[in-house]
């Protein structure tokens, strides 16, 4: 009769399927537990070696605690017990260590889909995205660039139980507090985080009640390259990476071309090829590369000869390259124009 009580109990708390556990055992989403109960009666030394032979450990429980098996239990208040004898429908009650009950083990399982990445892109996203993600999970995603890289990691879209569930941002191997960059939570669209160095820790962090769908991300590596800055004349050159030799992958080379505040800028690009779509030349008519200042983006082998003129002193340009096929890239001549 006890064990229809609590199996009836389990049976209609547990809605997901069970590939999170062992045959045998059930999920429960509340406590993200996997559960078992037997089938023969056992007492408190035969019920603890029952539960080791099916790869787990008892549960003891917590006398009044809200459905019995909502939080793991404290070692006071008489854990050597199987059971704790049924009060009513819902209650688990004490009972004496030497009598005969159900032994009712678990396995808490991992349900981290973290690990280790390196190379020059990847992805990573929240256990069973983008199904609901589990309670209490604390998931661990380590990204290594090679030396002389940063890590770009783009977020299109964030789903979580607001203020608390968290997808975190560290630049070490740290989960503390004061090391963390960002905590982000809620719904959060289109975030986008660059390294400075070659390592990030990203750490999704959800407590024990309400789930939502969680997260994927994108990332790849981008060369770690000071911007070029061409400031102190009225007229230069610019090239790609290694022009007229074949730029590299995983560029990512900013340019600032700045003139006095009264005049504006010829831009006049006379040689171009690089990978379509892919390998591009990003124009910025500001200092700021936000995409309403942006220009142009350039790609492909059909762009030059191309020329603009400025309406701000100030443009800038972005050169991005992917890791597959890289062609000599291009060579950009500029001079100041005073305003009429
Ligand atoms: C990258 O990861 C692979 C497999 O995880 C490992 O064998 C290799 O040593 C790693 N390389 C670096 C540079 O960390
Ligand atoms: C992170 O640090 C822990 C020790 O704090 C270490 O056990 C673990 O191997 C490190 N992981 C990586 C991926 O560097
Ligand atoms: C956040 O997104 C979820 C869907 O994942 C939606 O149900 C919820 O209403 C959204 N919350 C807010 C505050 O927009
Ligand atoms: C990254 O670099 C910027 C600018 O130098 C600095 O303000 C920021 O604190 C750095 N962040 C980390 C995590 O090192
Ligand atoms: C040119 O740029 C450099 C580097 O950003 C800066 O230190 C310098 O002050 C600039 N010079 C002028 C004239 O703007
Ligand atoms: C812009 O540059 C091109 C190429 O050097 C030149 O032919 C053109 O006259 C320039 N325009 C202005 C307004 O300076
Ligand atoms: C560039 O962006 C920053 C912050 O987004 C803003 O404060 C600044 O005014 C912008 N500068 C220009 C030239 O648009």
């Amino acid at each position: 009769m006890i064990r229809q009580i609590i199996l009836s109990f389990f049976l209609f708390s547990s809605v997901l399927t069970d590939n999170e556990c062992p045959y045998g055992y059930r999920f429960y989403p509340e406590t993200a537990i996997c559960y078992h109960l037997s089938e023969d009666l056992y007492d408190f030394d035969g019920s603890v070696s029952y539960c080791q032979r099916k790869g787990g450990r008892l549960v003891s429980l917590i006398q009044g605690e809200r459905n019995g098996i909502a939080r793991e239990p404290k070692t006071t208040n008489g854990d050597c017990v199987t059971f704790k004898g049924v009060g009513s429908s819902v209650g688990l009650q004490t009972s004496q260590c030497y009598q005969q009950q159900y032994a009712f083990c678990k396995i808490v399982p991992n349900l981290c889909n973290g690990g280790v990445q390196n190379g020059s892109f990847g992805s990573i996203q929240s256990p069973q995205y983008p199904q609901q993600y589990y309670n209490k999970l604390m998931c661990l995603y380590y990204i290594y660039a090679p030396e002389g890289f940063s890590i770009n990691i783009y977020f299109p879209q964030i789903n979580t139980e607001r203020y608390y569930d968290f997808v975190e941002i560290y630049e070490k191997n740290s989960t503390l507090y004061p090391d963390r960059i960002v905590g982000l939570s809620g719904n959060i669209s289109n975030y986008e985080y660059r390294s400075n160095g070659s390592f990030l820790l990203v750490v999704f962090r959800t407590n024990y009640v309400i789930t939502d769908i969680g997260f994927y991300a994108a990332w790849n590596v981008e060369r770690i390259q000071p911007p070029i800055v061409s400031n102190t004349t009225t007229s230069g050159e610019l090239i790609s990476p290694n022009y007229p030799n074949d730029y590299d992958t995983f560029d990512n080379q900013i340019y600032y071309i700045k003139v006095i505040e009264e005049a504006r800028i010829n831009v006049t690009i006379d040689d171009f090829l690089t990978q379509e779509t892919f390998d591009f030349l990003e124009i910025f008519d500001s200092m700021n590369q936000t995409a309403s200042k942006r220009i142009e983006r350039l790609s492909g082998n059909s762009v030059a000869p191309w020329n603009w003129l400025s309406t701000s002193n100030i443009v800038s340009l972005k050169f991005v390259s992917d890791g597959s096929y890289q062609y000599k890239g291009w060579h950009l001549m500029w001079n100041m124009v005073d305003r009429k």
